[in-house]
């Protein structure tokens, strides 16, 4: 009976391991990240690279070891490899706004935060800026719009 179960494991571990794909940094990942839970709550993950960078912060806060030569490799192949999916996927701009603002905008934080605010289309340029900086999937050709939906939504009263 010991032996199956320690046969189990490993065959459950060596299929886990077959889900991440070749590349720099992976060795630190399979090293540090599968301590605690299966590698599926990280690849089902889609973040950018400040998204990983907070998430690998996130994870040493919790316990994980992670070298210092360690960390950029893991945040660059975590990036590359579970980065925030192709614009091409998505609806178009123009004709969607409202989407791209549930989408971009809602994942972090409800719409409260930001339906509070009154800012003039300056102000919504700067705090959509810093949302990209901080993770919001915006791409350069959504961006103006957004700026636009949300400056004649939130205006200054
Ligand atoms: C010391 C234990 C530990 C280690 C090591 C660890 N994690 Fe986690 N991780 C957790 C816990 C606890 C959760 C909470 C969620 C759960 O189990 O459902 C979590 C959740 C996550 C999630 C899901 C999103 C979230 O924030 O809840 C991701 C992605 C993740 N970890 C990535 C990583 C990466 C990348 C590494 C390697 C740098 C890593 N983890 C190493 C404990 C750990
Ligand atoms: C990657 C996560 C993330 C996404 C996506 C995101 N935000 Fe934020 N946002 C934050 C964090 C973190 C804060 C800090 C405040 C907090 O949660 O208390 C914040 C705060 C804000 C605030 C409050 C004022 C400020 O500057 O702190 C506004 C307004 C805001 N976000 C607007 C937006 C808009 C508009 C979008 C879509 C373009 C967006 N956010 C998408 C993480 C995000």
């Amino acid at each position: 009976m010991r032996l199956v179960a320690v046969l189990l494991l490993l065959a459950t571990a060596l299929a886990s391991a077959q889900e991440l794909p070749a590349g720099p940094g992976r060795d630190a990942v399979m090293k540090r990240c599968l301590a605690c839970h299966e590698i599926d709550l990280i690849v089902q993950q889609r973040l950018s690279t400040p998204g990983w960078t907070r998430e690998v912060d996130k994870m040493v806060r919790w316990g994980a070891v992670v070298e210092p030569g360690e960390r950029e490799p893991m945040i660059g192949y975590l990036s590359r490899h579970f980065g925030v999916r192709p614009a091409a996927s998505r609806p178009s701009p123009a004709d969607n706004v409202e989407a791209t603002y549930k989408r971009a905008c809602l994942g972090c934080h409800e719409g409260d935060i930001i339906e509070g605010q009154r800012l003039p289309r300056a102000g919504w340029t700067r705090t959509v800026e810093k949302m990209i900086r901080w993770g919001a999937a915006v791409d350069d050709s959504e961006k103006s719009s957004l700026v636009d939906y949300l400056a004649g939504r939130f205006p200054v009263r």
